[in-house]
């Protein structure tokens, strides 16, 4: 990884006092490239970006100007008339000043955000669009990262850092050529003691900044530490830990207090010392240019307070832009991540010629079929099985043996690597992606549910069902009872996202929603495993109902489940090992027959 963590110096020049908090700054790995795509991002809005180059430039013109005019009042000091002109002037440029920097935040807000509302919009559609297999490498909290905090990061350097960096650059440029103008020697002399004082701030900050970047390292575990413990204080009591877990905590914060004291001593006795040698360098130009007045090679007063003040200046954009640099660095950074994910390729697309669905009659055909998540590690092996339609078909086997895997190449979440699969006589990949997914009713084993109220939860996917039509796959699905006993009916908003359902509820909810869907092909997958018996058996027996004619597939390991199943297939190690009905199976005498009088017998 070429990402280094590391924090902003607590810079602190000309007597601009910084408490220095360690703030991470991430490194970009190909700054010039992102740049460019970022760039390519602002098409169309060029003309914009001129203006806020023009406006930047003017923007500095106040800072520059200043120090100028107030020395020729110095000078001028005698004729009252000149001053009040002289100051006239002034305030005329502060007004400008202002005005140029009002209209530059103005084109720089609607510039960015109309960038930034682009970048969201393409990568929230380009996410919509991603395979499954994205997802199983990243974790969700990182994608939302990318999603949330790093389009914000290139958002607020877009409207205001970027501004800002232009308007200090043209400011440094100008006051370095009036300081030229006014003295090419003493130029020379601040430039002399500006470099003494830069090479001093980067030997302090190297120190602060180690300290400042242990700090926040420290912090960070602290906070996992904290994090960890809310979300996991059910398992923390129940396994007694509070204990442990409040001595872990306290080495912690222990730890963390102890480096922050070191870093704030540090940056407390490290700024002060910084602000002196600053000053001194000060004094000693103020001197310098009090001999060369005494010795006549400068000529007023003017000039020397022109001088001294754009010393003072001159060094201030450079504090600035390193802040503002950091700042840019990480964004940028930000910038290359959301372009990592707007460079995964999309699901594929449709071919040309793509079939419709629009009559579906659930014929199934796998024909030696392999499958892998990732190239060396095959799931499914050389699969192949008729399963023609109206079949309902059970899928049992131990855990991990690839059930799920199974199903999900049915509904195309991901593409078989090897062989093919056949829906009514057709390559899945032939038809419409749409088309494909609502010939399929799916409870996918992980239930989902949105924090959305229960009705449209039952209706997701369909949200032109009436209500008779929920309330009837609500009753079919054995939901309605529980959810008639819930404080709004059918209405109560899922606020946590179901998490306030017990597991069963939650799964009774995801069929009813497959029940609706009335799709010709139904998919169940451990549809019943987290409800009790007399549930289960009331679910099968709808289920028997609503799988009538239609092909379906039940994944379940509580056997009892599917005995009336029409073909029982025995995945193990990614392979069909036993098929037939359960009287078949029974006969055969093989590992379904032992595995179903085992669970036969605990019961
Ligand atoms: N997204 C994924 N990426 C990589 N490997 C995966 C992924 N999903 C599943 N696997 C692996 O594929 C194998 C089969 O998993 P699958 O989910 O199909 O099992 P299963 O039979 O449904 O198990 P269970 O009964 O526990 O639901 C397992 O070894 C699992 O680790
Ligand atoms: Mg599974």
């Amino acid at each position: 990884m070429a990402e280094k963590n590391n924090c902003a110096p607590p810079t602190n020049l000309n007597g601009i006092s910084r408490p220095g908090k360690g703030r991470v700054v991430i490194k970009p790995k190909n700054m010039k490239g992102t740049l460019i795509r970022l760039w390519k991002l602002t098409k169309g809005k060029r003309k914009g970006l001129g203006w806020i180059l023009l406006l930047s430039a003017l923007a500095s013109a106040a800072s520059i100007l200043s120090p100028y005019i107030t020395g020729k009042a110095v000078t001028a000091i005698s004729k009252q008339d000149m001053v009040v002109w002289i100051l006239a002037c002034l305030t005329g440029l502060y007004v400008c000043d202002w005005l140029v920097k009002f209209m530059q935040a103005f084109f720089m807000a609607s510039i960015g955000q109309h960038m930034i509302h682009s970048i969201r919009e393409t990568l929230f559609g380009h996410i919509r669009s991603l395979p499954l297999s994205f997802f199983d490498r990243r974790q969700h909290g990182e994608l939302m990262s990318r999603l949330t905090n790093d389009v914000d990061n290139i958002s607020t350097t877009i409207s205001s850092s970027l501004t800002l960096l232009l308007t200090h650059g043209f400011t440094i440029l100008g006051i370095f050529l009036m300081m030229i103008v006014l003295s090419p020697l003493l130029t020379l002399v601040a430039l002399t003691g500006v470099s003494c004082i830069f090479v001093l701030t980067k030997v302090v900050t190297k120190r602060t900044r180690k300290l400042f970047s242990c700090q926040q390292k420290s912090l960070g575990a602290l906070n996992g530490q904290v994090e960890e413990s809310v979300s996991g204080l059910p398992l923390i009591k129940a396994f007694c830990r509070e204990e442990e877990m409040e001595c872990d905590f306290g080495k912690k914060n222990d730890e963390l207090c102890r480096i922050s004291i070191k870093a704030l001593i540090w940056s407390g006795y490290l700024m002060p010392l910084m602000n002196v040698i600053n000053n001194l360098c000060y004094v000693a130009i103020a001197v310098f240019s009090g001999i060369l007045f005494l010795n006549g090679r400068i000529d007023s007063v003017g000039l020397i307070t022109s001088f001294l003040l754009y010393v003072r200046q001159f060094t201030r954009p450079f504090v600035e832009i390193a802040n503002i640099y950091n700042n840019f660095q990480t964004a940028v950074a930000g910038a290359e991540r959301v372009f990592e994910i707007l460079d995964e390729g999309p699901e594929p697309a449709d071919c040309p010629d793509a079939l419709s669905l629009a009559s579906c009659r659930g014929d199934i055909e796998f024909r030696h079929v392999g499958f892998g998540y990732t190239p060396d590690q095959q799931v499914l092996k050389d699969i192949s099985v008729k399963i023609p339609a109206g079949t309902q078909v059970a899928i049992v086997g131990s855990t991990g043996s690839g059930k799920t895997t199974f199903v999900n190449l049915l509904t195309r979440f991901y593409d078989v690597t090897e062989g093919n699969i056949l829906l009514d006589g057709h390559d899945l990949r032939e038809y419409r992606m749409t088309d494909l997914r609502a010939a399929f009713g799916v409870v996918l084993q992980d239930t989902a549910l949105f924090a959305e109220s229960v009705k449209d939860n039952i209706c997701y996917g369909h949200p032109e069902a009436d209500m008779e039509r929920i309330r009837q796959a609500a009753r079919i699905a054995g939901a309605d009872g529980f959810i008639e006993r819930l404080p709004k009916g059918y209405d109560t908003i899922l606020e946590q996202g179901g998490l306030e359902l017990s597991q069963g509820e939650r799964q009774l909810l995801t069929i009813a929603r497959a029940v609706l869907a009335n799709a010709p092909i139904l998919i169940l997958d451990e549809a019943t495993s987290s409800v009790d018996t007399v549930t289960e058996q009331k679910i099968r027996k709808a289920m028997l109902k609503i799988c009538e004619n239609r092909t379906s597939f039940l994944i379940a390991h509580r056997l009892s489940t599917i005995r009336d199943s029409d073909l029982i297939l025995l995945i193990e190690n990614g392979q069909i090992i036993e098929r037939g009905t359960h009287e078949e199976l029974m006969d055969f005498n093989g590992q379904y027959a032992q595995m179903y009088r085992t669970q036969a017998g605990e019961e």
